[in-house]
């Protein structure tokens, strides 16, 4: 259906709604964050509430059925184990699944979320990320898809429309540039319509468009002043005007300063215990009926709510098992699912010839990252609980309201166990890597050795450089230095700083890898399993090469009003490193693979957008997955650097096929903000077929013809 048009949910949003009382329909525009909070009694809350991150009433006698909240995008959350003993599956990082470039993968997991979200009795699930991860420092990148407007939007709307195929609502947030978490309620991002259209608020509209959520979460911080829950032109210019968004926009939680923000776009206020006032209940009432708030905008913000609803499937009768379920699910689906995207998403960033070990090698020192523990996850509200519980949990401490979450959690099964049982040759002793010394010892007297660096990183706080913590770089030296044979296996959720680099034979990015995290990295190192995850983010060699020297509001009290400008502008990730000539540490889009690839053929058409074929080969002895990328390089000459299409295939030994992709016009344009339109230069338009961001690869051209379109 194109957007605007007027369909079934339309027609039932509108009769429902004429048939409220003015009483019931503010009671559909505000929720409650449901856990146990001071001063908020939860026992006081109607039967169908399901404790997790929100509730909002509905109204029975028209069939509105309440909306109960879950976080979110890595896996059903049950903040502070309030729905006791219940687990779900708890999926590797936003960026890893990313790093598959599957978007058939985001779907499945889209659709795993839905399923256990409706288990649970949830019919909303507040993800998934899409803002672009643009500053390597972000604590929250790991529940962020990538550095790229593409890649981001087509995996978002795949996860939107699997979650949605379940009957639960998708929220896609942070909209927009909540690209940092320092001072994020204080922030302010500043960042010209024209180059926002290009590059987040693309990310949001492709995964809108493919995915079509019921909601997007308007973010805490501002843009150009105007607070992004409270922001005309990002919600009725932009997400309403322009790109004609049916649904509802929700705020997040305690984001919300007044009741104002119903005349710019807001339809929902969340969390309101964690706002001064429930401001979207009797400040508007009273707006009302002082006029202040239009009749015909009360209504608005009603019927977006129900239009959803009734689009997703809420509104139908539910089969007997939907709701009200609390039992402990542990679906095999959701094991065997969050193993293949971690088998999918690990990169294998660095082989000098090591990997996969072989036989030769029958004794491997295992050292750090609390190996035999378990392994790491991304803390804040997308913390999930896997099957099983956690097997450690470390408080870190700090300061601030999300303090009391910063914990270590790690999930099992561990690295050590699966180390042993998928490289059965070889003994395996561990070392903790506590001290220098001790991590040395053993691996000098192993044939291999495994330093495991995992860094803690999380909501509410960013880190304030790309390196390791607690002398981690240290240990791996030392380690190196006595043993040719390394391998190092990062869990963090942004790129790392590797002064050790060469020195080390193997280096595995193997992010929050999920409750099966520890199992693919073995299958990996072992050769079971043939890695062929591509990076969703550039690598730098160090922080200060990324478009922000240092992090904005480093150092400064809580809440301090802190301005982020974005001297990349559009060029967020690889194209920034392009532009100024800064060579990465690891390129966007690079991860090796057990087998090689060859890509050939490259046929490129041009016209109102480009379209190419090309065949890619698997020349190597093992069956693999290549993710091929095509990258816009020049435009009339001047130098361009833009992932324009993506290809995940799968090829046994032997085995080629043909490729055909075709750019998003959007891709090839420029956004004029004053006109409302997408302009295409025409002309002669060059590109490259590529194994990453970095490489030249096959070059090709079209001609493009000049023309304008869109919103
Ligand atoms: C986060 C949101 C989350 C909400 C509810 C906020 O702190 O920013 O992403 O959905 O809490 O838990």
């Amino acid at each position: 259906m194109a957007p605007g048009e007027i369909n079934d949910s339309d027609r039932w949003a509108a009769e429902t709604e004429a048939h409220m009382t003015d009483e019931e329909r503010v009671s559909l525009l505000h929720g409650v964050m449901n856990l146990p909070f001071p001063g908020f009694d939860m026992s006081s809350m109607p039967a169908d509430a399901v404790p997790g991150a929100g509730y909002v009433h509905g109204v029975p006698r028209l069939g509105v059925p309440s909306l109960r909240e879950t976080d979110a995008s890595l896996g059903v959350t049950n903040p502070d184990g309030v729905r006791p003993n219940d687990t779900a599956t708890a999926f590797p990082s936003s960026l890893a699944l990313a790093a598959s470039f599957d978007p058939t993968l985001a779907r499945r997991v889209g659709e795993v979320l839905g399923r256990e979200a409706k288990q649970r009795g949830f019919n909303v699930l507040l993800g998934g990320g899409v803002n672009l991860a643009r500053d390597p420092r972000n604590g929250r990148n790991f529940e962020y898809l990538s550095e790229d407007p593409l890649l981001s939007g087509v995996m978002a709307g795949e996860e939107v429309a699997g979650t949605q195929s379940q009957g639960v609502i998708s929220t896609v947030k942070h909209f927009s540039l909540n690209s940092l978490e320092t001072n994020r309620l204080t922030a302010n991002a500043v960042l010209d319509l024209k180059t926002h259209r290009e590059s987040d608020l693309l990310a949001f509209e492709i995964a809108i468009e493919r995915g079509q959520p019921g909601a997007v979460m308007g973010a805490y911080n501002r843009v150009n002043g105007e607070p992004c829950c409270g922001s005309d032109t990002l919600l009725n210019k932009v997400l309403k005007g322009a790109w004609k968004f049916p649904g509802w926009v929700m705020s997040d939680w305690g984001a919300v300063g007044g009741w104002e923000f119903a005349l710019n776009g807001l339809d929902q206020q969340s969390g309101s215990q964690l706002d001064r006032r429930v401001w979207f209940d009797g400040p508007l009432k009273d707006a009302l009926r002082d006029g202040g708030l239009p009749r015909d905008r009360l209504s608005d913000m009603v019927r977006r709510i129900l239009r959803s609803m009734h689009a997703v499937g809420l509104t139908a009768p539910a089969p007997p098992h939907a709701h009200g379920g609390r039992a402990v699910v542990v679906p095999e689906e959701g094991d065997a699912l969050a193993l293949e995207v971690a088998r999918s998403g690990i990169v294998l960033l660095k082989n000098d010839g090591l990997l996969p070990l072989d036989s030769k090698i029958v004794s491997l020192a295992v050292i750090g990252g609390r190996a035999r523990t378990g392994v790491l996850s991304g803390g804040g509200s997308a913390q999930t609980m896997p099957p099983g519980g956690w097997t450690a949990s470390i408080p870190v401490g700090g300061e601030g309201p999300m303090a009391s979450l910063r914990v270590e959690r790690w999930f099992g099964s561990t690295p050590v166990r699966e180390l042993t049982l998928a490289v059965q040759n070889a003994s395996i002793e561990y070392d903790p890597g506590a001290y220098p010394e001790d991590a040395e010892a053993l691996a000098r007297r192993c044939d291999a050795a495994i330093v495991f660096a995992a860094r803690h990183e999380m909501e509410g706080f960013d880190i304030p450089n790309i390196t390791l913590p607690y002398g981690k770089d240290e240990v791996i030296a030392r380690v190196a230095k006595a043993n040719p044979n390394t391998i190092v296996v990062l869990e963090t959720g942004n790129p790392v700083a590797m002064p050790w680099l060469d020195s080390v034979k193997a280096v595995i990015a193997a992010w929050y890898p999920g409750q099966k995290g520890a199992q693919a990295i073995a299958e990996i190192i072992a050769g079971k399993v043939n890695p062929s995850g591509r990076l969703p983010m550039t690598f730098p060699k160090q922080a200060s090469d990324s478009p922000r020297p240092e992090l904005p509001g480093l150092g400064a009290r809580q809440w301090t009003p802190t301005t982020i400008t974005y001297p990349e502008g559009a060029d967020a990730g690889y194209r920034w490193y392009a532009r100024k000539g800064i060579a990465p540490l690891f390129p966007f889009g690079h991860g090796l693979s057990y087998t090689m690839f060859a890509r050939s053929g490259l046929k490129v058409s041009g016209g109102d957008t480009i379209r190419a074929s090309f065949t890619v080969a698997n020349t190597g002895a093992r069956e693999g997955s290549d993710a091929a990328q095509l990258y816009l390089t020049s435009i009339n000459g001047s130098p361009e650097k833009r992932l324009i299409a993506f290809k995940r295939v799968t090829l046994g030994p032997g085995e080629s096929t043909k490729v055909e992709v075709e750019a998003d016009p959007r891709l090839l344009a420029h956004y004029h903000p004053d006109a409302q339109q997408w302009s295409i230069a025409g002309g002669s338009y060059a590109v490259a077929l590529a194994a990453d961001a970095a490489d030249a690869g096959i070059a090709g051209e079209a001609k493009v013809d000049a023309r304008k379109f869109g919103a």
